[in-house]
């Protein structure tokens, strides 16, 4: 059997095979509310066959959002929603797990299909904070420094997050410490000049986010389970490097944190990244071997036969895919079938099977 299709159990949780559904902004929530888009879209790749959905980057509060149109996760009234996705995915299959997220400075911008500059607070944006003042790029409005009280805050809309999201049903939370965002914006000296205790040393810039996963772990129960996802470099000068992410998992693994998803890159403006197919494996291959803990490859992963390669070669546990799930929502089905099995379909579809021919 292939090892794609094969199951992987973490902790009693199991995953029935090693596909995950990359979480991936939509921008079609209002005022933080889930929509029919995001049943259609996330149940849909239920439907098609991966083992678990990561839905989008979710904000755990208003100023949090990267735009207006992200989902929330701020208050009790996004529950029913989320609920009625959770639901659906359970019930087809997969499990369902939510990105917990703050934009910091990269918050209040348009959707990318309207260009995806920052709305100014003068036209009707909402304020942005960070761990330093400065913006994400040059000319656009500074965001706020976050005070002593602004990073409490942070910490417990993380944990009310984390504490909604067990209500709502999800099997995994993955906290976003990457892609330049605020968790991401701390970890890295080129966005965080702080002089406290948060800014400086490589044990101050992880500090909020080990605050935030204490804080996240004392309301979500160690049956479940708990992801971060890295950029595992910032592929910028004088940013966040490799060897720290490997630093941040080991210790991130101590704390019972049970994979990272590695990506890279978000944070600077002027980042030099080599794409290439599987370009970010490299990060999951090391941080895997190094550490011991599990990870999951991200990025330009688009064949069955490349993913299939990834696990076989131990560079990762689970692989994440996003466009390629965007351009087809069956790909599990498909990848099964290229790797000479025979999938698993729901039954609605079963008539729609190919026949064997041989
Ligand atoms: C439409 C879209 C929205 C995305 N939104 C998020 C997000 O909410 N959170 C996140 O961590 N990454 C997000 N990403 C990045 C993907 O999760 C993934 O890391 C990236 O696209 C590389 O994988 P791929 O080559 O399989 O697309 C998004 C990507 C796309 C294409």
């Amino acid at each position: 059997m292939s090892v794609l299709l094969s199951p992987l159990t973490i902790k009693g949780v199991t995953l029935k095979n090693r596909i995950v559904v990359s979480p991936m902004c939509q921008y079609s929530a209002e005022d933080g509310f889930a929509s029919d888009w995001h049943l259609v879209h996330l149940g849909s790749r239920a439907v098609g066959g991966a083992a678990l959905i990561i839905q989008e980057a979710s904000a755990v509060s208003p100023e949090g959002r990267i735009s207006s149109a992200d989902i929330g996760i701020w208050k009790d009234e996004h529950l029913p929603m989320l609920k009625r996705i959770t639901d659906f995915i359970h019930a087809n299959g997969s499990l369902a797990g939510i990105q917990l997220a703050h934009a910091g400075r990269k918050a209040s911008t348009l959707p990318p299909w309207q260009g995806g500059t920052q709305v100014t607070l003068q036209d009707g944006g909402y304020q942005a904070y960070a761990p330093s003042a400065i913006p994400f790029r040059e000319g656009d409005e500074a965001p706020m420094a976050l005070d002593v009280e602004g990073i409490e805050k942070v910490k417990k809309d993380f944990r009310d997050a984390a504490a909604r999201s067990l209500e709502a049903g999800y099997q995994v939370i993955e906290l976003h410490a990457a892609h330049g965002y605020l968790l991401h914006q701390f970890l890295s000296p080129l966005s965080n000049q702080r002089t406290d205790e948060y800014g400086g040393s490589f044990e101050n810039r992880i500090r909020l986010l080990m605050e935030v996963l204490e804080d996240v772990q004392q309301v979500w129960p160690d049956e479940r389970l708990l992801f971060v996802r890295i950029s595992a470099t910032d592929w910028a000068e004088g940013g966040w490097t490799p060897e720290e992410s490997l630093k941040l998992s080991a210790i991130l693994k101590e704390k019972g944190v049970d994979l990272i998803d590695c990506s890279s890159g978000g944070l600077a403006i002027h980042q030099q990244i080599p794409v290439f197919p599987g370009y970010q494996v490299q990060f999951a291959e090391a941080i895997k071997n190094e550490t011991g803990i599990l990870t999951g490859a991200v990025g330009l992963i688009t064949e069955a036969q490349q993913a299939e390669d990834i696990l076989r070669e131990k560079q990762a546990d689970l692989i994440f895919l996003a466009r390629e799930l965007l351009r087809d929502p069956y790909f599990p089905l498909h990848a099964a079938y290229q790797l000479q099995e025979e999938p698993e379909w729901p039954h609605q579809y079963e008539r729609a099977k190919p026949r064997k021919t041989r």
